[in-house]
Order: structure tokens, then C-alpha cells, then sequence
């Protein structure tokens, strides 16, 4: 199926200054459809960025079958631009599709778009220092009717954003809250799958960490409040007497893509690796006894975090002095360097 095309009446002055993250979005959007009685994916165009004419029945708006992916497109220093694992994004939005009972984007057809929207866009794609041009491909159930089925229509959309850094501040150490009360994910529910839900049910701990004077939520398993799972909405590494835990992807963990390019770092480098269900006592008990060594968080947005503080039920930790540790950097800066082609790729991660 070809992506046709329709031309902007004109087209948006580019941003001076600082970018921000996801704030500002390209000239064009890409936009397909699927009906289930139609056979399927039936259109897809690449129009003017613009709103979108839905019925106040769409389904998405009563019962959230919702899902997305974020990905980014970078400059590289001789001026081509590039995307990161982007099979891998398209690959998680399927199983995310398939949870929420959405009919699949078909691999080929996601990367395709992705690659169409960007050459499309190519001057949109910022070369500052830590800027990118996010993508951001989304899914939602556009049946009308308010009876709780799966949709038979979807419209799949990609918009782009020229975004800076994702903390404004850089790469810095943030404080962390460790959520006791609210949970993110349970086994057998949609913790793996980047749904629009997840994010929602997660802002109320967001909240709650702020009005405690952090910045971040770390969040527990949810059946005994008792594994450490994610931080924010990203994965969560740590360097405990010099080996590097971080939760298992079966079920409640969302499989990042920054997570996966990581660990196969790390295991480059030699480190060992420990996928696996952690207490916070653990934790708590590595930080009391100068074990825990360092500690970040890992996505697309913010490619890497530290941790500077842990709090839990009172109890408080400063991690590393409240500096970015030595490995912390060394992947963010082997990660970037890859990512914005100033280093070699030898794991073909770019594309
Ligand atoms: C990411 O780390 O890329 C995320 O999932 C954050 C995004 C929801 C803005």
C-alpha cells in the first residue's frame, strides 16, 4: 500500500532556541486506517499536521485502548540522519497491540512510515547538542459505540517533535520515592505494553513523590509491594558490589529498548548482568552497607538518569554523592556517541 501524500498550505518557521522536550511538532503527520471490515489497513497518507476529526463515541475515549512507542531520528555529524533499533519499537508496539486486543501494525509497515514521515522532515531533525527529533507513533480505537468490545477501527498516527534533552537541566542525579502505596503493574496485567492507561494510573504516585520533594517514582512490585520494578516510566539499573541488578522483563516490566542496548553493553564490558526480582530490602540493605555503588534509569527520552537519593518509608540514602557515577557516564556516553554517530556501531544498532 503506497502512503500518499498531501502538501501543507505552508509550512511552520523552524524553532530558535532552546527546543524543550515534545513541545513543538513538525509540518506533517503520518496517518493510517484500519477497519476490520474493510480488510484491514486500508489508507495511509502523510498530510499537514493538524487535528484530528473523531466522533465523541470513539471507543478510545471511553475504555483506553490506546497504545504507543517513542523512538528517535539523529543528525549525525556529517549531516545523515539516523534511527536507533527501530524493529525493536516496532516489535513492542505489536505485543502491546496484541494485550490490548488492537489489531497489529505489521513490522515492515511501522519502520516504513517511521523512515517516510523522517525523510520527509529531514530539516526538522535538530543538530544541537543533545537534540533529536523524537518520533512518536500512537494507535487508538475509533469505532464509535460505547459498548466495552475491542474496536473494529483504529487510526495509527506518527507525529515528530524537535526536542532537546529531556530533563532541562541535563544529565544530572534525581531524587527518588519509593512508592509503598500505589502500584504501576500486576502479573497478568499490562505492565509490558506502552499503553496510554499505564501512564495515567501512574501520574497520582508522580504527584505524590513531588509533594514529598522528589522527582521520580520507584516503583514495587504490585501483589507485595516488596520487588523494585521501574523508575518513572523508565527501566531501573543498579551497581551493587560491582554487579549491575535490574528487574526481569516477564510481564510487569516494560522491555526498553534502551534497556536491552545496555545490558548488551554492559556484558561487552564484562560486567555481570543480574536479571532478577530484587527486594527493596536488598536494596535498602546494600546502600546501608556502602554496596550500592550506583544507580540510573534508562529510556528513550532521557537515554540514561541517576539516581542521586532513595527514600523508602523514611529511611534515606544518598547514592555516589549525589554524583553521576563513572559507569553511569561511560553508557551514556557510549549510548549517545552511538546514537549520533560519533562513535562506531559495531552492534549495526543504526540505521
Ligand atoms: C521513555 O523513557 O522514553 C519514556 O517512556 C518516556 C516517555 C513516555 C516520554
Amino acid at each position: 500500500m503506497d502512503i500518499r501524500f498531501e502538501e501543507a498550505a505552508a509550512l511552520k518557521e523552524k524553532p530558535q532556541g532552546p527546543l524543550g522536550f515534545g513541545k513543538i511538532y513538525t509540518d506533517y503527520m503520518y496517518v493510517a486506517e484500519y477497519d476490520k471490515n474493510k480488510g484491514g489497513w486500508w489508507d495511509q497518507a502523510i498530510v499537514p499536521f493538524g487535528p484530528i476529526e473523531m466522533s465523541p463515541a470513539s471507543m478510545v475515549l471511553h475504555y483506553a485502548q490506546e497504545t504507543f512507542e517513542g523512538l528517535k531520528a539523529y543528525r549525525t555529524k556529517d549531516g545523515t540522519i539516523q534511527l536507533f533499533r527501530p524493529e525493536m519499537n516496532a516489535r513492542r508496539f505489536i505485543n502491546s497491540n496484541e494485550r490490548m486486543s488492537m489489531p497489529a501494525v505489521p513490522e515492515d509497515m511501522f519502520v516504513n512510515a517511521v523512515r517516510a514521515l523522517v525523510e520527509k522532515e529531514a530539516a526538522w531533525v535538530p543538530s544541537g547538542e543533545g537534540e533529536s527529533l523524537y518520533i512518536r507513533p500512537y494507535m487508538f480505537a475509533t469505532e464509535e459505540g460505547v459498548g466495552v468490545h475491542p474496536s473494529a477501527k483504529y487510526k495509527f498516527i506518527i507525529i515528530a517533535s524537535p526536542s532537546g534533552a529531556y530533563y532541562a537541566s541535563g544529565v544530572n542525579p534525581v531524587k527518588i520515592w519509593v512508592e509503598d502505596e500505589y502500584i504501576r503493574a500486576a502479573p497478568g496485567g499490562t505492565g509490558f505494553t506502552k499503553c496510554g492507561g499505564n501512564y495515567a494510573g501512574s501520574l497520582k504516585a508522580q504527584e505524590k513523590a513531588e509533594q514529598a520533594g522528589y522527582e521520580q517514582v520507584l516503583w514495587l512490585d504490585g501483589v507485595n509491594r516488596k520487588y523494585v520494578e521501574e523508575v518513572g516510566s523508565m527501566n531501573v539499573m543498579f551497581l551493587i558490589d560491582g554487579k549491575v541488578v535490574t528487574a526481569p522483563t516477564d510481564g510487569t516490566v516494560l522491555p526498553g529498548v534502551t534497556r536491552n542496548s545496555i545490558i548488551h553493553l554492559l556484558k561487552d564490558w564484562g560486567y555481570e548482568v543480574e536479571e532478577r526480582h530484587m527486594s527493596i530490602d536488598e536494596l535498602m540493605e546494600a546502600a546501608r552497607d556502602g554496596k550500592l555503588q550506583e544507580a540510573w534509569g534508562t529510556g528513550t527520552a532521557a537515554v540514561i538518569s541517576p539516581i542521586g537519593e532513595l527514600c523508602y518509608k523514611g529511611e534515606k540514602h544518598v547514592i555516589n554523592d549525589f554524583k553521576t557515577g563513572d559507569l553511569t557516564q561511560k553508557l551514556y556516553d557510549t549510548l549517545t556517541g552511538i546514537q549520533w554517530g560519533e562513535l562506531e556501531d559495531p552492534y549495526n544498532w543504526t540505521q
